[in-house]
């Protein structure tokens, strides 16, 4: 399969320009930079020139309009570090800029195994003298810090002189649009120049955040040469003001010479290192030292392993390997893999959200990584882990006694939601994160994680869901809380809610008890977390009388207490132009119809098949289809995967055609904010949990693959316990090949087999169902 994206097009053109800089941007779970053009574009045209780093951030105000108690009144929002973007390179006086060439032709690539992007341009100067520019840009997976620019060109007919300056600028500000409720509404100045130094290799610019008071260092080389002859840098500038540092080296070319800039910016902060300034010193001496081509290899290399992990092929579908291949790469490309960090809604790829991390992470990731790449899952969780103090604080702000309630949105685990109805309401972030808890480990089988960390997330969560529900005509009841469902807010019963922390309850229950197995290490836990009798009756309890709405007479679910007393709003009639409703409709009027931004009860019939019969899974189905926009980009793929789980395969292919081409056709018409990365992680599940039916459970895989009409076939890798699998499924034959690992047992079509180690496959016949 071939893992290379490419545009081609004619002249600077302002109407994909954002696009391009998201699906262009290079990025590495640590830092992500925008693929913004080097030489800038017009003042007049619209850019997110954008350098982040995963979990740096600052303050800003969020002023509540009124002040009710508690409600958070700032928020954390991940920033625009230094720019170290800039190469400006003028041929006798004129500076190169795409914009003044209506007819150059550029074709830009992502290389996704190689690990780079390109920008190649055929430029003319005003004078019809004729260059070539390839540009190559990497976030290295090898040294996260390192991004670098390998910024060639050579002259086809030009004979003059080159000017070139490196820019390397520190106080630079975030976007922003007033008008749009999903970015940034105002600008503020974040960072303050702290330090600036010539270190080994080149300069090092140190600023740190107003408010936050983190520190973040930026150290960048520029190696210039002609025809592979090094060129000394003429001129060292730094402009106090701006906090920049400007190189710039001056020669004459002619006809086929070739010139290369190589720029390494290595980029740290105080988050992860204590001196930041000086490691990024030492980096910065370090990779120059090792050399361009070192890292272009390890990037390949990584990607190699990467790949290995996590192959997958729909057979004959060039465009939709394409695309499946994209998302896989930008949910590497967006994943927090140290603990500090998580997945921001964008990925590292814009300022949409920003740089928020939600729900999307734990329902819609996690299960990406917990079949391909584990180790990552498990960083992912630790994150949230380490936020657990920060979760019980936030429980006590919103009155609870006891119990963790995670932010709906946040960096460092602080609520950041600044509207409470669809924010903060979102109770069932807790129980999001206790599936992706139980998901984890039922996929690894890692008991281990659950002793550290798992089962005191799990505990703390459900100690909130006993706090804040209560009985009532002897069944526990959640009320004033908000499902998924962004269009119907603060109801009792959401049925998501409700189910989740049924199951969240039941599996905390179950880990106490093989804990108790462990007599040591369970006295301890018990110690540590003052874990009583009466509170594991409690939970027993209340996860047995846990109030799951039904509604006889249509035979659904009803989203919550009120849902169906509502009128249904008239999807039919409503003008294209008004999509998505968020942007056209006060949130109230939206709250009092029955229509749906997303998936939610759908959602929850898919993770908790065992609280309802498939006919009201059926039922329920077609009922919620009717009245969801979809305006939200987390929705086609439940909806596939919960219609390949009905056996409905048409519509399976119809919703997940949608989720898996999003940003590459810019169907949400905002991908120029970013990527939509939990729609990328449900597309790879609509495939995997959907089509193949794979569930993994504590002690088997469950698999029962269908091939949608138009498919001749396709074949993917798993990991489950360990083990490494290839599923491959035709109209004639389904095989498991085990490549790596020890015995485990899988149920295909319902018929159980043991693989008991390497290079061991089932093959059955291909099944309808
Ligand atoms: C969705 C949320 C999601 C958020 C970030 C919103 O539009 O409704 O479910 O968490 O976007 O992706």
């Amino acid at each position: 399969m071939s893992k290379i994206y490419q545009v081609t097009g004619i002249g600077l053109n302002e109407k994909n320009l954002q696009l391009q800089e998201t699906i262009f941007h290079n990025a590495n779970g640590y830092i992500g930079v925008r693929g913004t053009l080097e030489e800038g574009v017009p003042a007049d045209f619209d850019t997110m020139r954008g350098m982040y780093i995963n979990g740096f951030y600052d303050i800003a105000p969020m002023k509540q309009a009124e002040k009710l108690c508690n409600l958070v009144e700032d928020k954390e929002s991940m920033l625009n570090v230094a720019d170290t973007q800039t190469i400006e390179v003028s041929f006798d006086g004129q500076k190169f800029s795409m914009a003044d060439d209506a007819d150059c032709r550029y074709v830009r690539t992502l290389d996704m195994e190689k690990g780079i992007t390109r920008r190649e341009v055929d430029w003319s100067n005003k004078e019809g003298k004729q260059l070539h520019f390839n540009i190559t840009r990497m976030a290295s997976f090898e040294e996260r810090s390192l991004f670098t620019i390998d910024y060639c060109f050579q002259s086809i007919d030009f004979s003059g002189t080159v000017e070139i300056h490196s820019r390397h600028l520190g106080l630079v500000r975030n976007y922003f649009n007033p008008k749009d409720p999903r970015l940034a509404g105002e600008s503020h100045n974040h960072l303050k120049k702290e330090d600036v130094h010539i270190c080994e290799s080149g300069a090092c610019l140190v600023s740190s955040t107003v408010e936050s008071h983190l520190k973040v260092a930026s150290a960048v080389a520029n190696i210039v040469t002609v025809n592979q002859k090094r060129q000394p840098s003429e001129v060292v500038t730094y402009d106090e003001t701006a906090h920049a540092m400007d190189v710039s080296y001056r020669f004459d070319i002619r006809p086929g010479d070739e010139v290369r800039i190589i720029k390494y910016s290595i980029f740290t902060d105080s988050i992860r290192e204590e001196d930041c300034r000086n490691v990024a010193d030492e980096k910065l001496s370090k990779v120059v030292e090792q050399g361009i081509a070192s890292y272009y290899k390890k990037q390949q290399e990584y990607l190699k392993e990467f790949w290995n992990n996590s192959s997958m092929e729909i057979v004959g579908d060039r465009d939709l390997n394409e695309s499946l291949c994209f998302n896989m790469y930008q949910l590497l490309q967006s994943a927090g893999y140290d603990g500090y960090s998580s997945i921001a809604a964008k990925g590292l790829s814009g300022e949409g959200y920003e740089g928020h991390y939600f729900w999307d992470t734990e329902m819609f990731m996690v299960p990406y990584f917990a079949m391909t790449n584990p180790a990552i899952a498990r960083k992912l969780l630790e994150y949230r882990y380490k936020t657990l103090g920060k979760a019980k604080e936030n429980a006590a702000l919103l009155g609870h006694k006891k119990g963790a309630l995670y932010p709906w949105r946040t960096i460092t685990g602080r609520e950041c939601s600044g509207y409470y109805p669809s924010g903060t309401a979102q109770y069932h972030i807790d129980g999001d994160i206790a599936y992706a808890v139980i998901l984890y480990y039922k996929t690894s089988g890692d008991w281990e994680f659950i002793k550290e960390m798992g089962l005191k997330i799990l505990l703390e969560t459900n100690r909130l869901w006993l706090d804040v529900g209560n009985y009532y005509k002897d069944r526990f009841v959640i009320n004033c809380v908000t499902g998924p469902d962004e269009y119907t807010c603060i109801v009792n019963n959401n049925y998501y809610t409700n189910a989740s922390a049924k199951y969240s309850m039941q599996w905390c229950l179950k880990f106490i008890q093989r804990l108790a197995e462990e007599k040591d290490a369970y006295q301890q836990f018990v110690k540590e977390n003052d874990l009583t009798e009466e509170e594991i009756q409690a939970m027993k309890e209340a996860e047995e009388k846990m109030y799951l709405p039904y509604d006889e007479t249509l035979g659904i679910n009803p989203q919550d207490d009120s849902f169906l007393q509502k009128p249904i709003w008239d999807l039919e009639h409503t003008p294209q132009e008004e999509f998505p409703l968020l942007l056209h409709y006060h949130p109230l009027h939206l709250y009092r119809y029955q229509v749906c931004k997303q998936a939610d009860t759908v959602l929850a019939h898919y993770l908790f098949p065992d609280y309802q019969d498939k006919e009201t899974e059926e039922n329920s189905f077609r009922y919620y289809e009717k009245i969801t926009t979809h305006d939200s980009s987390l929705s086609t793929c439940v909806f596939s995967i919960m219609a390949s789980r009905l056996g409905l395969k048409d519509k399976a292919y119809y919703y997940f055609g949608d989720s898996a081409k999003m940003d590459l056709l810019n169907t949400h018409k905002n991908s120029k904010d970013g990527i939509h990365a939990a729609n990328m992680g449900g597309s790879y599940m609509a495939i995997v949990n959907g089509f193949a039916r794979v569930q993994a459970e504590e002690d088997k895989l469950f698999l029962a693959p269908a091939l949608p009409e138009n498919w001749q076939g396709y074949h993917f890798r798993i990991r489950y316990h360990g083990s490494l699998l290839e599923v491959s499924v035709n109209k004639e034959t389904c095989s498991i090949e085990q490549l790596e690992g020890t015995a485990i047992t899988v149920e295909l079509y319902g018929k159980e087999y043991v693989l008991e180690a390497a290079n061991q496959k089932v093959e059955v016949p291909y099944q309808e169902n």
